[in-house]
């Protein structure tokens, strides 16, 4: 692991979140050992819109049963666990993150979903995988911690097939506006590579990737987060959410993410590519 990758993974270990997650389930009457995999959709999806952008990336996709997907930096699973229930293809994650993997397993589990899921640790830089393995890779919100798009796109490319696709939900720069951290993905400046939409575009090209579709979710995001506030009222958090997932700063680094939305100067961007 690089230094860059040390710090991003301590960034995402540092909030023991399996036991977290088991707490929430039970104080929402959940027994945490059964759970339905919907009960997990308020925490295990980690990226703006959580499951209703997963729905929309996935709307756009023609992921078959039997496919073969490979989800790069998994997180937690949630993304994984949706497409294998959504598409029966069978789904493979992978992050740098231990403790996020270890979690993904045992939600799996917790869900009944072992069989239908695999996840394994990984750098998105070094993918543990042989040539031409997956059929489809999907990359939501990860690319703002990894500052060598070129490579990214070159390991995504390795291991696709001929004529495979490479979908992104991420957050970009959309303006030249200041963003203020922390936000979730990184207490620091330092541990942000955030990037404009051209930075993805180029490194893709590249890599040999021809790009089929591009749509900014400026929108869905602000609707998502206008329902957040909408559905808080003032009262206490839900004992079970994405707050979960980043700590003691969590108010202000949703804060400064809304506020850089709100300016223009990112937005989440869906990206779909396919290997020429
Ligand atoms: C904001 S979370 C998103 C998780 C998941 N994609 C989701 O949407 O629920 C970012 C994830 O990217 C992972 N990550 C960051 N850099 C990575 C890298 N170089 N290789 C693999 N995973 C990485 C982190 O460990 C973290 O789990």
């Amino acid at each position: 692991m690089s230094d860059v990758e040390e710090g991003v993974s301590r960034h995402y270990s540092a909030y023991d979140v399996l036991p977290r997650i088991r707490a929430g389930l039970q104080a929402m009457g959940r027994d945490p050992d059964h759970v339905e995999p919907g009960d997990l959709r308020l925490v295990d999806e980690f990226h703006i819109g959580g499951a209703e952008a997963t729905a929309a990336l996935l709307s756009d996709l023609d992921i078959r049963a039997g496919m073969d997907v490979l989800d790069i930096g998994c997180g937690i699973g949630g993304p994984a666990r949706a497409i294998a229930l959504e598409t029966k293809a069978n789904v493979t994650g992978v992050d740098l993150t231990p403790d996020f993997v270890e979690a993904a397993s045992a939600l799996s589990s917790m869900a009944g979903m072992d069989d239908r899921v695999v996840f394994t640790v990984g750098s998105a830089l070094n993918l543990p995988f042989a040539d031409a393995t997956f059929d489809f890779a999907t990359l939501l919100h990860v690319g703002m911690n990894i500052a060598d798009k070129p490579q990214l796109f070159r390991e995504a490319h390795r291991v696709l097939r001929p004529a495979g696709v490479f979908a992104l939900y991420e957050v970009m720069r959309t303006g030249d506006g200041i963003l203020s951290f922390p936000v979730p993905w990184a207490e620091r400046e330092e541990l942000s590579a955030l990037a404009a939409p051209e930075a993805y575009r180029d490194a893709a090209a590249q890599a040999g990737f021809r790009l089929e579709g591009e749509t900014d979710r400026r929108s869905l995001a602000l609707d998502f987060f206008d329902r957040i506030r909408a559905q808080a009222g003032g009262a206490k958090p839900s004992p079970l959410g994405l707050h979960l997932l980043m700590g003691p700063t969590v108010g202000q680094k949703t804060a400064n993410m809304v506020d850089a939305i709100k300016a223009g100067t990112i937005a989440p961007v869906q990206m779909i590519f396919r290997k020429a």
